[in-house]
């Protein structure tokens, strides 16, 4: 198939985060200069909701490919059986408890326990319920900008030590299948302040379900510090919450942003997404 230009329209979603992109049809191979573009775009604007595609598992994951290297996934468990690099995000799963899973409830960044968390998660609906399950964003260099100076100071060469799940979360994640059962003693040190590869803007990097421990801080003085940090990070003035619409393609970059999943729509609708997640650097 020839590669296709596209002269896409991009329209940014609120004043700090997010772009709609209209006038690209992801099923077709896109050219250099509409590669740049697209990146371009993503770098400035966080998030890209790609409107009115129709994408199979492997036409979704060819497509994502314009961004980036495919991100191997740490579980296996919820593989789209026709096209296992693509995970789905479904509201019919169960945990081991019986109770209905909804993968994402709450504040996180993808993968932050793995020495190179993935830089971009996108999303392709499959079927949406007719109200709710927005995704919610919150922009981490926003966050980081707007922190006054003391506290910028003070955290600003401090690590955490991320874990597949901090003994602080909340939110409790699904039990690893045994292959990927290692991870769960893996531990890795990433700065609690990040700079951006390509935008070279400083992001606060937390993430309330993976931080076990800050280096050389007692927890009772690093457990208050990180429930302040996530308080002021997700503030409404930080936030841009996606309402999904039939067709959307949404990719988001996980070093600046942190994300939410919502659950507030009738158990008996459907939600299904196909999910993958790209390859990332080391954090710095
Ligand atoms: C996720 O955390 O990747 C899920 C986001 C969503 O389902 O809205």
């Amino acid at each position: 198939m020839d590669q296709a230009t596209f002269s896409f329209s991009i329209k940014p979603l609120s004043s700090h985060t997010g772009a709609e992109i209209r006038g690209i049809d992801l099923s077709r191979p896109v050219d250099e200069a509409t590669r740049a573009a697209l990146n371009q775009a993503f770098v400035d604007h966080t998030v890209l909701a790609i409107r009115d595609q129709k994408l199979s598992a492997p036409e979704f994951l060819q497509a994502m490919q314009v961004f980036g290297e495919i991100f191997p996934q740490h579980n296996s468990r919820f593989q789209v059986p026709e096209c296992p690099a693509i995970h789905y995000i479904s509201n019919q799963d169960k945990l081991e408890d019986g109770k209905v899973y909804i993968p994402g409830e709450g504040y996180h960044t993808d993968h932050s326990n793995d020495r190179e968390p993935p830089k971009a998660t996108a999303l392709h609906a499959v079927k949406l319920p007719n109200t709710g399950g927005d995704t919610q964003f919150v922009n981490m260099y926003e966050a980081y900008d707007a922190l006054p100076e003391q506290t910028k100071k003070k955290i600003d060469g401090l690590q955490a030590r991320h874990v597949y799940q901090s003994k602080h979360s909340e939110r409790k994640l699904p039990k690893l299948s045994e292959e990927r059962k290692a991870i769960a003693s893996e531990s890795v040190l990433h700065p609690l302040v990040r700079t951006h590869p390509r935008s070279g803007r400083k992001a606060l990097y937390i993430n309330p379900i993976r931080i076990e421990e800050l280096i050389g801080m007692d927890d009772a003085e690093a457990i208050p510090l990180l429930d302040q940090l996530l308080e002021h990070a997700t503030q409404i003035k930080f936030q841009y919450r996606h309402k999904w619409q039939a067709g959307d393609v949404v990719i988001w970059d996980n070093r600046c942003l942190m994300h939410k999943a919502n659950g507030d729509y009738p158990v008996g609708e459907v939600r299904y997404l196909y999910r993958l997640m790209l390859k990332g650097g080391r954090p710095a």
